[in-house]
């Protein structure tokens, strides 16, 4: 007999346009679970303006739907104000809810494995060389940004993302790594998807504790 599942998180990490989010989607179309860009989060602080500690402890739905949070500015901005530990505790809590959401979920992000989600089913770490990740962001962005702009800006981003002190970007010791530096969307798509499967099938065979 198939059990109902609870909560079931996967945690993905790793750095700017590694394909974390084109993963991300694909397992929570695939497997039916909830998902969370928490990057967007990042983003809304950091284009809201002002005091960004307050902008994170007043976050709002409709900060999520602004138009402009794909842009090249709105990661910067992001980079910036997720290194205020201040404003990584406001947008803990969230997290940590929304990835105990019964069906399962998957979140995204920098720091999901390592602090929000430590106790994740599945950890996976999603990477590619600086160059290759460059030309991904270079190719799918509508501004007219020469290659080495964003190639400098990825590099900057990296070494402030895992040079902070506050939940720097590195794999869980317990993450699976995924480097997409010479894999197509569907080869990357099909090794996470396994490893899910693979955990799901250990979930449900597990016994459940008696009422
Ligand atoms: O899509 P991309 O990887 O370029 O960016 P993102 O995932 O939307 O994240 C934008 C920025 O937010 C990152 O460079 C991080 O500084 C920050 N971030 C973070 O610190 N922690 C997270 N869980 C997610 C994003």
């Amino acid at each position: 007999m198939t059990q109902t599942l609870d909560a079931f998180t996967v945690a993905i990490d790793g750095p700017a346009a590694a394909g974390k989010g084109t993963v991300a989607r694909a397992l929570a179309e695939g497997f039916g679970f909830a998902h969370l860009d928490t990057g967007l989060l990042y983003r809304a602080v950091g284009m809201k303006g002002g005091d960004p500690v307050a902008a994170a402890r007043t976050l709002a739905a409709a900060d999520l739907r602004r138009d402009d949070l794909r842009s090249l500015a709105a990661a910067e901005a992001a980079s910036v104000v997720a290194a205020i530990p201040e404003v990584r505790a406001a947008l803990v809590e969230f997290q940590r809810q929304f990835a105990q959401m019964a069906g399962g979920a998957v979140l995204d992000g920098r720091d999901i494995g390592t602090v929000i989600c430590p106790e994740a089913e599945v950890k996976l770490f999603v990477t590619a060389s600086p160059e290759v990740r460059a030309r991904r962001r270079w190719h799918e962005s509508r501004e007219a940004v020469p290659y080495e702009e964003v190639l400098a800006q990825v590099r900057a981003r990296d070494a402030r993302d895992m040079g902070r002190d506050s939940a720097p970007l590195r794999a869980a010791e317990d993450a699976v790594i995924i480097d997409t530096s010479d894999l197509s969307i569907a080869e990357a798509i099909a090794r996470a998807s396994a490893i899910v499967r693979a955990s799901l099938a250990a979930a449900r065979s597990r016994p459940t504790a008696p009422p």
